[in-house]
């Protein structure tokens, strides 16, 4: 495959669709050097985009978070992607929208007489952990740690907070792994790098609380689903000396949607009934 500026097709920006190779930006854009922007992935199936308006909330949510208001509605931005998905001739697609502090008056920290730009890009995109799917992904344990909120606000989905993520996903494949899952502050299970994390343990399932991790809107899916098959979900801190007694695992995450976890470090998981059951109708889900 092409590297991704240099494809056919297009990509809405700031308001209008543009010629893929086209959508640039100048070096001097305040995002590059200070992590001023906010972003999403989403996914679309048959033609519909996956809670397409919770994600373009989350955007504008996440842009004030950052003190960077987007100049869109959630109803416009939900009409870019529609326009965007429609002129690259993509129904089953992955979308991905960035709003960042473009080239402006300011070149210091200080970005507000910067504009807020807006930048949406969709393509095709498989499994994200390949074959983990189906056997199970092997995760690394990274040296880095969420954040407190006091410390960023882990509550926007900002590239800033990427930043670690990157690191810890680097360190983890030279290691043979698809994936590291990260601690809190705390030293609480996290999440993983692009993804949020679930367990199981007799016939109950435990996920960590979202108050220092990204509260993904596949997690609040997969929690709804497993109330609705009278599952008892436990949202709590979970310390580190559980991994032991846990019998399953998965992620969550638009791109990784449910994917099995086989081992973490030197624990090791059972690709079980109950995850590949809220795989399956995760699936039946998005496409219905
Ligand atoms: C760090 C992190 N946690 C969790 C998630 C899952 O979020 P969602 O289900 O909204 O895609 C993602 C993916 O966006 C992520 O990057």
């Amino acid at each position: 495959m092409a590297a991704y500026d240099d494809r056919d097709g297009f990509i809405w920006m700031d308001g209008k669709l543009v010629e893929w190779r086209g959508a640039q930006v100048h070096v001097l854009t305040h995002a590059l050097h200070y992590a001023s922007a906010v972003f999403e992935g989403e996914r679309c199936y048959n033609g519909r985009i996956f809670k397409s308006t919770e994600h373009s909330e989350r955007l504008l949510k996440s842009g004030q978070l950052l003190d960077m208001p987007i100049p869109y509605t959630a109803a416009q931005i939900d009409a870019a992607k529609v326009e965007v998905l429609k002129a690259n001739g993509l129904t089953d697609a992955y979308v991905r929208a960035i709003a960042f502090r473009g080239a402006g008056d300011e070149m210091g920290v200080a970005s507000l007489g910067n504009p807020v730009r807006l930048a949406i890009a969709c393509w095709t995109w498989g499994a994200y952990y390949g074959d983990a799917k189906m056997k199970g992904a092997k995760l690394d344990i990274s040296k880095w740690k969420r954040p407190s909120p006091e410390t960023i606000p882990c509550e926007a989905k900002a590239a800033g907070l990427y930043m670690i993520c990157t690191m810890s996903k680097h360190a983890a494949m030279a290691k043979g792994c698809s994936d590291a899952m990260m601690f809190d502050y705390r030293g609480y299970v996290a999440e993983a790098t692009g993804a949020n994390i679930f367990f199981v343990k007799d016939g109950e399932v435990h996920t960590p609380a979202p108050d220092c991790i990204l509260n993904g809107i596949t997690r609040q899916t997969v929690i709804g689903m497993l109330r609705d098959m009278q599952i008892k979900v436990h949202e709590r801190q979970i310390e580190a000396s559980e991994l032991e007694g846990f019998e399953q695992c998965w992620l969550t995450g638009t791109a990784a949607e449910v994917t099995p976890v086989g081992q973490i470090g030197t624990w090791t998981f059972e690709v079980g009934d109950l995850t590949r059951r809220v795989a399956t109708e995760y699936e039946k889900l998005v496409r219905a």
